[in-house]
């Protein structure tokens, strides 16, 4: 039975996030609600949530402020409160400085501090104890992400009666990297509190088993780990599997139908002048992304004169990300110098080489992008997975536009009829360019339908099915 009032047990789903799904929202006289965020994992487990008796514990967003736990949108919401110290050593230190650029191939230096890892496990305690706080005897668990890793053993220590999931939405490192970090033994510990870790790529599952073999000494057959007591006797086994996210493929098909974000489709390519080509990047302004990469690609097209301004745009949206982490401020000073750069040198009157912009947009102004583009760049140097070469591709209902995808992508192992390219290969990566310009319609449609079948068919409420029916096939 759900309690109404003190958020004590009662909840039989619970999902554990550094972020709970909701955005506040404040109105012209003050008064504050709160919007569900946008993005899949909410649309994926709000059905979940509802059919059993759902909670989702996370932080809310602001710093230095405590809310009770509140009712919305068929789910019990649990807020975790981070003071501003908080957020400076667990989220902007040990998560984005720390695991962040380590889980994704070191492309910058991971710092180690010993005082952010200890803020990181009393952050991850904090979690726990609001999660044990909230779910009913014997409920179903599932932690979130790279934030949380050690919510898992917490957890199980003090509630052996949970059925406890882990995902991790970003890479999981090759053991020569994770190798690096201090307190890996910790880390690994942590995750195996878990009955099922998943993973986005089957060879992050193989990472991390890869890790558990070196450093715990575990048993390891197949996706199975035979997890040791203190004394070194097995006395459990956890799994370790793949489960690749994905979208909403129906929400994004149905706006791409709509008669309104249609006609804003063809009002973007009017109000940019109405190239021939219009390329489209759309990610968070993120150092994982390759969007200097990218930018340098296509700034060399047209300097070589293979591209014009006026027969081509590239379009780069670049959402505000984690704004006062040192490498991400360094990041965005670059990129809109490179930018500035390029459009001061190519722009005409009417005309413009990169139209960039600082800003995330809500889900029907994006399709109406997706539509508007001819060739999506997914240039990213490494990503867990990447959502926005999958939400291209089902606003394409249409069956037109290519997608340039980098190999270090976790979407290019379902994606493989993409343009797939290394973005470190810049060469590569302008030929990919001029061949997505210059596709005919028959191929590129042809690449587009197979495609478009994949992520019609295994779309994010099949994801969090398949992974929850694992976690339950679980025996403890
Ligand atoms: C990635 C991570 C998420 C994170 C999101 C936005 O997708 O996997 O855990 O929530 O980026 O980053 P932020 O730091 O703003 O939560």
């Amino acid at each position: 039975a759900r309690s109404t009032s003190a958020p004590t047990g009662g909840y039989d789903f619970v999902v554990v996030a550094n972020r709970l799904p909701v955005d506040r929202v404040t109105d012209a006289d003050g008064n504050a609600s709160w919007n569900r965020s946008p993005g899949g994992l909410v649309t994926a487990l709000a059905p979940v949530m509802a059919r059993a008796e759902g909670a989702w514990v996370g932080w809310h967003g602001a710093p230095d402020e405590s809310l009770e736990a509140f009712d919305d949108g068929g789910m019990r919401l649990v807020p975790v409160g981070l003071s501003a110290e908080d957020v400076e050593l667990y989220y902007e230190g040990f998560s984005n400085s720390t695991l962040w650029p380590l889980y994704h191939d070191v492309i910058v230096a991971p710092e180690f501090h010993r005082t952010w890892w200890d803020r990181y496990q009393e952050i991850n305690r904090r979690f726990a104890e609001a999660t044990a706080a909230v779910a009913d005897h014997g409920a179903t668990v599932w932690v979130q992400d790279y934030q949380l890793q050690l919510v898992p053993q917490m957890l199980r220590a003090s509630r052996p009666d949970l059925k406890i999931g882990f995902f991790n939405h970003i890479p999981f490192p090759p053991l020569e990297i994770f190798a690096q970090l201090p307190w890996r033994r910790r880390v690994l510990l942590g995750l195996l509190g878990a009955d099922l870790v998943g993973f986005q790529r089957q060879s992050d599952a193989n990472n991390f088993l890869r890790c558990v073999r070196r450093y715990l000494g575990y048993t390891v057959k197949a996706q199975h780990i035979h997890v040791q007591d203190d004394d070194g006797q097995p006395i459990r086994t956890a799994r370790a599997e793949a489960h690749p996210i994905s979208i909403d493929s129906a929400q994004i098909t149905e706006l791409a139908r709509d008669p309104e974000v249609r006609a804003r489709a063809a009002e973007i390519r009017s109000e940019l002048g109405d190239p021939e080509t219009v390329l489209l990047g759309v990610d968070r302004l993120d150092y994982t992304k390759g969007i200097r990469h990218r930018i340098k690609a296509f700034g060399e097209l047209l300097a070589d004169g293979d591209l014009h301004v006026g027969q081509a745009t590239l379009v780069q949206v670049a959402s505000p990300s984690r704004e006062r982490v040192e490498h991400y401020i360094a990041l965005r000073e670059e990129v809109e110098r490179t930018v500035g750069a390029i459009n001061g040198e190519y722009d005409t009157m009417s005309h413009t080489a990169v139209r960039y912009l600082h800003h995330s947009y809500p889900i029907r102004e994006m399709v109406a992008l997706y539509l508007a583009a001819d060739v999506m760049l997914v240039t990213a140097l490494r990503d867990g997975m990447n959502l926005v070469a999958k939400e291209f591709i089902a606003a394409h209902a249409d069956n037109r536009g290519v997608l340039v995808l980098s190999e270090f992508a976790g979407a290019a192992d379902q994606l493989r009829h993409a343009l797939l390219v290394n973005p470190h290969d810049i060469d590569q990566l302008k030929g990919a360019i001029m061949e997505a310009v210059r596709m005919p319609g028959t191929e590129s449609a042809r690449r587009m339908r197979i495609m478009r079948r994949q992520i019609v068919a295994n779309d994010v409420n099949r994801w969090s099915r398949t992974f929850l029916e694992s976690l339950e096939g679980t025996k403890a």
